[in-house]
């Protein structure tokens, strides 16, 4: 790809990556974006406003209007068009100038980029790259979360810290016990009355062709995310991370004794799981060291009341900041760009994979 991303550092310290070129991201969750509503954000280091014009379609043009380079996102949303509301200069969705006021003549050199955009899975997806390769197609499929049976929670958070350090995280699911030790990973009353703690992450990593998968059974565990109302079994889990930073886990819980009848083998179509889980998180590049970072969870509905799911996300919620200082603080150490070499433990596989196909792809197409 040809464009010039200037404010985005290359690699630093082996820990840092640049992002992904070609690539579809995610700009928002749909609802952020309002009718007629312009909203300025910064995707790998490209800044751009985003709008929702009437009949709902989502257009994205440069945030900088060439006349003076104000930024389009303080301007009006009129139609298919934005007007710049310095002087009022007015651009179309394709990012050509329609209008300047007070002279009939339209310069044909005034225009800025337009970025191909799709809305899909409740998400608003922006392509980064050339945008003769950007077909709707190569948008991540995050189809499960438009399945009717779930209840959905939401949110976003911008971290101070570069992408690759929260997709180590989404990798390293070792973390759970440790780092939130008082929240996800602090021990859960079963029905039985025992308590039982979150699973030791044991399930052996594979390479995906677009990512990393994890999965297996989890006989007799208990994790917070699961209602109290679920009664006890084995759990299933299976977590894919894919490009260009997206992780999709699915977990359900099983009769008692599936996981040995299964013989460590992914539950069949005739295992009903007495609960699922759903969980989505993904990040977004804004520059080198600051990312976007989007959450998702979502509980079978008929497993639980809204009150329980509501109690669950927020202590789901509470965990998420706990992984946001703890990456941001990891981040400043990174920064200091040491010349010591990091140490490696067997946690590390899935993230040392994922890592290794990201390079690829961005020594590939960046
Ligand atoms: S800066 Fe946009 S119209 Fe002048
Ligand atoms: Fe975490």
């Amino acid at each position: 790809m040809t464009t010039e991303r200037p404010d985005v550092i290359k690699e630093s310290g082996g820990l840092e990556l640049p992002p992904l070129g070609d690539t579809w991201y995610i700009a928002g969750w749909a609802p952020e974006f309002e009718p007629s509503l312009p909203v300025s954000r910064m995707i790998a280091g490209e800044q751009m406003v985003l709008y929702r014009v009437p009949g709902g379609r989502m257009v994205g043009l440069e945030d900088r209007c060439p006349h003076r380079w104000a930024p389009l996102s303080l301007g009006r949303v009129e139609g298919e068009h934005i007007r710049c509301m310095y002087h009022g200069v007015k651009y179309g969705s394709d990012g050509q100038c329609v209008e300047v006021p007070g002279q009939d003549l339209v310069p044909k050199t005034l225009c800025v980029r337009s970025y191909p955009i799709v809305e899909k899975h409740h998400l608003v997806w922006v392509w980064i790259g050339d945008p003769a390769k950007a077909h709707p197609s190569r948008v991540p499929d995050l189809s499960v979360m438009d399945e009717p049976q779930w209840r959905l929670y939401q949110g976003v958070v911008e971290y101070k810290a570069n992408h690759a350090l929260i997709s180590d995280n989404l990798l390293d699911l070792t973390h759970v016990r440790f780092l939130h030790e008082r929240t996800l990973g602090r021990p859960v009353a079963t029905v039985s009355g025992t308590p039982s703690g979150p699973p030791q992450v044991r399930a052996e990593p594979r390479r995906l062709d677009n990512g990393v998968r994890a999965e297996g059974w989890y006989p007799g565990s208990r994790i917070i995310a699961i209602p109290k109302s679920v009664p006890d079994g084995d759990l299933w889990m299976r977590s894919d991370y894919i490009v260009p930073g997206i992780l999709i886990s699915r977990g359900g819980m099983y009769a008692p004794g599936t996981a040995t009848e299964c013989e460590g083998l992914p539950p069949g179509t005739q295992h009903v799981p007495l609960s699922d889980g759903l969980a989505i998180h993904a990040v977004t590049p804004m520059r080198a060291r600051n990312t976007r970072y989007f959450y998702l969870q979502g509980f079978r509905v008929s497993d639980a009341e809204k009150d329980e799911t509501d109690a669950i996300w927020q202590v789901s919620q509470e965990a998420f900041v706990e992984d946001l200082k703890m990456i941001e603080a990891q981040q400043e150490n990174v920064a200091l760009d040491s010349p010591h070499r990091m140490g490696g433990i067997a946690a590390d596989r899935g993230l040392v994979m994922f890592r290794s196909l990201m390079k690829r792809l961005i020594s590939d197409r960046n």
